[in-house]
């Protein structure tokens, strides 16, 4: 275990590298890391949206949104585990707020990538994407996580905040489906009532 100033971990089995397109850095997989496996649990300090979006924007690069109006910002030093870049199609995903774990077998040399919209809901931690994945989605917005393709890929693997939403509006989904559905049940039980018995 690599312990380190703000707390972070990072597996062993993963390195920072540089990886110029997506802004300097990112973190590759050194050997290979089986689905389930812990990769990084991220330290940091929380802080609201106002103090969120004071930051410089360097720092503000690194902060990553666990709640409707809370962010979990870097400390001073921005460390291995803060270098986690973005991927339309990820390798890894959230456990809880702070935690990213594989989501399949990953192979030594490849990139550790998270999809943000598990993470981030927010037009400030918006920005062009160069994951290079053929369903890329162009540029990373605050409202993916209500896309289909996101939200199926990503199962299980959201921040409890966004899951909280995507359970919401499944339940106004199903209410509404059942609105809708009742009438006709209505009608159909009136077709099926059973033949009144005559004395
Ligand atoms: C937490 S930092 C990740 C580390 C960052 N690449 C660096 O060099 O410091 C998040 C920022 O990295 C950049 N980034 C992450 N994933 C990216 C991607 N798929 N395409 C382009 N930029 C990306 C964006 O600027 C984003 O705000
Ligand atoms: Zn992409």
């Amino acid at each position: 275990m690599s312990d380190s100033a703000s707390g972070s971990f990072l597996s062993p089995k993963v390195e920072a590298r540089e990886c110029a397109e997506k802004g300097g850095s990112g973190t590759f997989a050194v050997e290979p890391i089986k689905e389930g496996e812990l990769v990084a649990v991220w330290g940091g300090r929380v802080v609201g949206v106002e103090t969120a979006m004071a930051l410089s924007p360097f720092m503000r690069r690194y902060v990553v949104q666990v709640e409707d109006r809370q962010y979990l910002a870097p400390l001073e030093t921005i460390e291995p585990a803060d270098c986690i870049n973005h991927c339309c199609r990820a390798n890894c995903g959230l456990k809880g707020q702070i935690t990213l774990v594989a989501m399949r077998d990953i192979d030594a040399g490849e990139e550790i990538c998270f999809d943000y919209a598990t993470t981030d809901s927010s037009r400030f931690l918006e920005f062009e994407c160069a994951c290079g994945h053929p369903s890329c989605r162009g540029r990373v917005q605050a409202d993916d996580w209500k896309l289909a393709s996101v939200q199926q890929h990503n199962r299980g693997h959201f921040a409890p905040y966004l899951q909280r939403r995507i359970d919401e509006v499944a339940n106004e989904m199903w209410a509404a489906s059942r609105m809708r559905r009742r009438p006709r049940r209505a009608a159909l039980s009136l077709v099926q009532k059973p033949p009144v018995e005559l004395p």
